[in-house]
């Protein structure tokens, strides 16, 4: 089609999965959101969850799979599935999300499921990971966004960024410089994913290129 270069891409029609505050996804609805993406399903694992709210302001349909509700979580996994594909979600994006996907799930949106992690992964990988960190005595923290596999936090990485944090001493003093810094690299994970900028390494599958003009801070012109 002659026209095809200059077609703007439809918005990637993106799920988002939560269980607590939902600041990621109040990231995401104010960037992303209308823009490259569309979020179209917000679902948590927590009915509790006040990321809820965030979702139901700004009309995004909502779902609860706790855990609890399913024989296990093989079952929860599936419904979770169906709802999300009903939903026509194309990009599963774990913001906050506090539980594990089973293989199942994984394959179902193969290679679509990215999560953001309060760690530069593979250091503290888990719950805790800022704790963790803490524990351990590093002068350096981070956030990683990355593709989920089946391990816990194992998955190629795809953004990470470095914060010098020498003289730390609390958990929340810690949160509080990487907010910023996982409110920018999801959103911009998503944007680059949206863009179809993302591809896996040949000779590397741990390895997630981008294309150059898609790299973070560098303006693609159009
Ligand atoms: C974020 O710090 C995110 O990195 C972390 O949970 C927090 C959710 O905050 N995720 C993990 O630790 C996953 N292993 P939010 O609900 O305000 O977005």
């Amino acid at each position: 089609m002659a026209h095809a270069a200059s077609t703007p891409r439809a918005p990637l029609a993106v799920a988002v999965l939560v269980s607590g505050t939902g600041t990621n996804l109040q990231a995401l609805l104010d960037t992303v959101h209308g823009q490259e993406a569309e979020i179209v399903a917000v679902a948590s694992s927590s009915a509790g969850a006040p990321a809820l709210t965030r979702a139901t302001e700004r009309g995004v349909p909502t779902a609860v799979f706790a855990r609890a509700d399913y024989s296990d979580r093989a079952a929860r996994d599936s419904a979770l599935a169906d709802w999300l594909a009903d939903r026509g979600a194309r990009l599963v994006v774990l913001a906050g999300y506090m539980e594990l996907l089973g293989a199942a799930f994984l394959e179902r949106f193969g290679g679509a499921v990215i999560n953001v992690h309060p760690s530069l992964l593979p250091a503290f990988p888990g719950l805790g990971a800022i704790e963790q960190a803490l524990q351990y005595g590093v002068k350096v923290f981070g956030v990683t966004v990355h593709f989920v596999d089946a391990g816990i936090d194992s998955g190629p990485v795809i953004l990470q960024r470095a914060v010098e944090l020498p003289s730390a001493g609390s958990p929340e003093e810690v949160l509080a410089a990487l907010r910023p810094v996982e409110h920018a690299l999801l959103p911009e994970a998503v944007r680059l994913f949206a863009r179809g900028a993302l591809s896996v390494d040949p000779a590397n599958p741990r390895r997630v290129v981008m294309s150059p003009k898609s790299a973070p801070g560098v303006e693609s012109g159009g």
